[in-house]
């Protein structure tokens, strides 16, 4: 369909007066398939040239009629209707499809540039929350997406491990913890007993002055402080690892806050040279009055550096070090401000880049209709919600295909995939509402629906290949396919328009819906039609729209970070 417009918008734009890019955008898909299979309305261009919408429309026509890309062309009320010549188009799609997905972005306009992506990031020592998970699941996509349109990526995990709340865990670790506990079950251990230190300092006045004490000693390097740090550090990076291996989560980059410490004191060296800092109170400062924003703090009036500081240290590493052209920042709407604070001053500190970072904010997660909060105590552990829905999706497995082969594999290629595509599939910034009924059931807008469609796709070519007439020769399309054949092709040739639209608005749902399409399109193609017991050269061509489906399905899963089990 890419050639086609671009064709279109080529001998289109000399008549409007506008840019190709400008006619492609206006582009449609009819409302009705019956009027065409593509639509440019004429009445933006009414006013500049003088002439009604329709007048347009019919010049228009004229001279795309000349084209031989086009079947039909019509003018009627202000729209011009095109119909593709479909046999040449629907080769064109599957060969397309067949020649490789992983080059469907052919422009690859990432280039090679380097693109750093800071994403899930969880906190040491507490529950790996549901902002995190979302944060885990869109980073991971978004990579594969950049990747696609030629992107290095480089993934960061910027773990929260610094901070005065260590003093608190240390404090309260010493108090009241014990080693072997912690071992068991180090981020809810350290969590309850975290907890624990917060009911108590409401009565024991001299617990904070001790865990402020802890904190001063591992600023300060002392060795059984360390020692503390680091072992929860271990613990809950090993419990976090156990999750990132079950979601297929790869980083290339684990730093942490605290990697930061000694990088700091250059940058707030370089803002007061450039005259930047002001004090407040006690705190150091960049005023961002200017620019409508509560000031940058620097540094706190007892001298400590801060979640802010860090960021800068961490943006001009992961800039002058890694060598990222452009940094995101994958991190949930709440940390809007913060970020519009730290990207201010990395401008005012003269980093043209500035401009390429970028935070990609994503909305809440209500976890079955319930908001979640740790401070309300109101904590959901991200390994439960995904044993449960592993559990769940083996149940409605063994129910519907108790025969299959390696159920426990494919259960949790289901459960997991199910929890992520329920992630996905709202545009990003949009709130999500996770409910076990809803993110597994295989009928309905879900991860499994598309799996396993996938797998149904993978059983006909299985079936097939078996069979005496095996696959045929598939290229050979048909002058006139069914209505079904013919939706079927144009779902799949719009592949590439919906990747490129996710890379450029860093959402994968764009994605998801566009698998979501692409399944109902293969559903009603396969209940429609036979496709095995079809004549052979009408068989062969649906069994080369199968196998495009597939490979759509596949790499588009892929994409999203799920798995394609081959048979559910
Ligand atoms: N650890 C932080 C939190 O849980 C998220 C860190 C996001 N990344 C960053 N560079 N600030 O809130």
């Amino acid at each position: 369909m890419k050639s086609q417009k671009i064709q279109l918008a080529r001998l289109a734009a000399p008549v409007v007066g506008q840019t190709e890019a400008d006619v492609v955008g206006l582009l449609e898909s009819p409302p009705d398939p019956r009027l065409g299979d593509l639509a440019l309305p004429c009445f933006r261009f009414a006013k500049t040239l003088r002439k009604s919408p329709q007048a347009i429309a019919v010049e228009l026509a004229q001279v795309l009629q000349t084209s031989q890309q086009f079947g039909s062309v019509e003018a009627t009320g202000g729209y011009v209707n095109l119909h593709l010549r479909r046999q040449a188009y629907a080769r064109e799609v599957v060969t397309g499809i067949e020649s490789g997905v992983a080059v469907w972005l052919s422009q690859q306009r990432g280039q090679g540039r380097r693109v750093a992506i800071d994403f899930s990031s969880p906190n040491i020592a507490k529950p790996f929350g549901v902002g995190h998970l979302r944060s885990t699941i869109i980073g991971q996509s978004l990579g594969r997406l950049l990747e696609a349109d030629g992107w290095q990526v480089i993934g960061v995990n910027h773990l929260g491990d610094w901070g005065t709340q260590f003093g608190k865990n240390i404090a309260a670790y010493l108090r009241w913890g014990d080693e072997a506990t912690v071992r068991k079950n180090p981020v809810r251990e350290l969590f309850h007993l975290y907890v624990r230190f917060h009911q108590e300092a409401e009565t024991q006045t001299d617990l904070e002055g001790e865990a402020r004490t802890w904190f001063k000693k591992l600023e300060d390097g002392d060795a059984e402080a360390t020692r503390l740090w680091r072992w929860f550090i271990d613990e809950s990076l090993a419990v976090f690892q156990r999750t990132y291996d079950r979601l297929g989560v790869h980083f290339d980059y684990v730093l942490g806050e605290s990697f930061y410490n000694d990088k700091m004191q250059p940058v707030v060296d370089e803002l007061q040279q450039r005259g930047l800092l002001t004090s407040s109170e006690g705190a150091e400062v960049v005023d961002l009055s200017d620019w409508n924003m509560p000031p940058c703090i620097i540094r706190k009036s007892d001298g400590a550096t801060i979640y802010a500081t860090r960021d800068l240290a961490a943006a001009l590493y992961r800039h002058d070090k890694l060598h990222a052209d452009r940094l995101l920042y994958v991190v949930g709407t709440e940390q809007t401000l913060h970020f519009a604070q730290v990207f201010k001053v990395l401008e005012l500190m003269g980093r043209e880049w500035a401009h390429n970072c970028q935070h990609v904010s994503f909305g809440m997660m209500k976890y079955q209709g319930e908001r979640l909060s740790t401070r309300r105590g109101k904590v959901v552990y991200l390994e439960d919600v995904l044993d449960r829905a592993v559990a769940e999706a083996y149940r409605i497995i063994e129910e519907k295909n108790p025969q299959l082969v390696d159920k426990q594999a494919i259960a949790e290629a289901v459960g997991i995939g199910a929890v992520a595509f329920n992630d996905l599939k709202t545009y990003r910034t949009h709130d999500v509402d996770f409910r076990y009924e809803e993110v597994l059931n295989f009928d309905g807008e879900t991860g499994p629906y598309v799996q396993y469609t996938h797998a149904r796709a993978s059983s006909v070519l299985r079936k097939a290949i078996a069979s005496e007439g095996g696959l045929g020769d598939g290229l050979v399309a048909p002058t006139e396919p069914s209505e079904e054949e013919w939706q079927l092709t144009l779902t799949l040739g719009r592949g590439p328009e919906w990747l490129e639209r996710a890379v450029d608005e860093l959402d994968p749902s764009l994605m998801a819906r566009y698998l979501l399409d692409l399944c109902h399109s293969f559903n009603r193609f396969y209940h429609s039609i036979p496709i095995l017991n079809a004549s052979p050269e009408k068989r062969s061509w649906r069994l080369a729209l199968t196998r495009s489906t597939q490979e759509v399905l596949a790499y588009g899963l892929y994409l999203l970070g799920l798995q394609a089990p081959n048979a559910m």
